[in-house]
């Protein structure tokens, strides 16, 4: 099953948003696998975000994403990684869809609440920088076969 990281970030927890963040991915219908709180060093900031090094950005992202505690989510699904996308929106709060995480709750080019990986090779990359393999649960629920329909993708 696809698998990608999802992180909530400092300012979505400051801003008391991480049930209604959540929940938006359990009504969709997919699966955690995965999941803490912690604070992202700088260390691990620099690596997540090496594809970024050198833009004009990335001393405000590595600021930004280690400025206090985040939730981390390993999200499993047929086409979890596009699934998630569409749901978090477009990269800047006011740019995003209404209906979107980022839409609804964001207006700022900083402040965009919300991590996801971009495609299979970062996400299996990601996963691995935050999650040790088992603290990755492999589980069935009992509404899947109602939400991915066996072989239909
Ligand atoms: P993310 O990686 O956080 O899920 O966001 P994304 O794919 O939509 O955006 P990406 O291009 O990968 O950029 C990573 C993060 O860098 C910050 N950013 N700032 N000021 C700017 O022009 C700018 N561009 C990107 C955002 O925090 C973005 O989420
Ligand atoms: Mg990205």
């Amino acid at each position: 099953m696809e698998k990608t990281l999802i992180i909530l970030k400092p300012d979505c927890i400051q801003r008391g948003l991480i049930g209604r963040v959540v929940q938006r991915f359990e009504d969709k219908g997919l699966n955690i696998a995965g999941m803490k709180l912690m604070h992202i060093s700088k260390e691990l900031a620099e690596k997540h975000y090496a594809p970024h090094q050198g833009k004009p950005f990335y001393p405000g992202l590595i600021e930004y994403i280690t400025s206090g505690p985040v939730v981390v989510m390993v999200l499993s699904g047929v086409n979890v990684i596009s699934i998630a996308r569409k749901l978090m929106g477009a990269t800047f709060g006011f740019d995003a869809e209404p209906g979107t995480v980022r839409g609804d709750f964001g207006a700022s080019k900083t402040f965009n609440l919300i991590h996801g990986s971009d495609a299979p090779e970062s996400a299996e990359t990601e996963i691995a920088l935050y999650f040790k393999s088992d603290e990755l649960l492999n589980y069935s629920t009992a509404a899947e076969g109602w939400i991915f329909k066996p072989g239909e993708n």
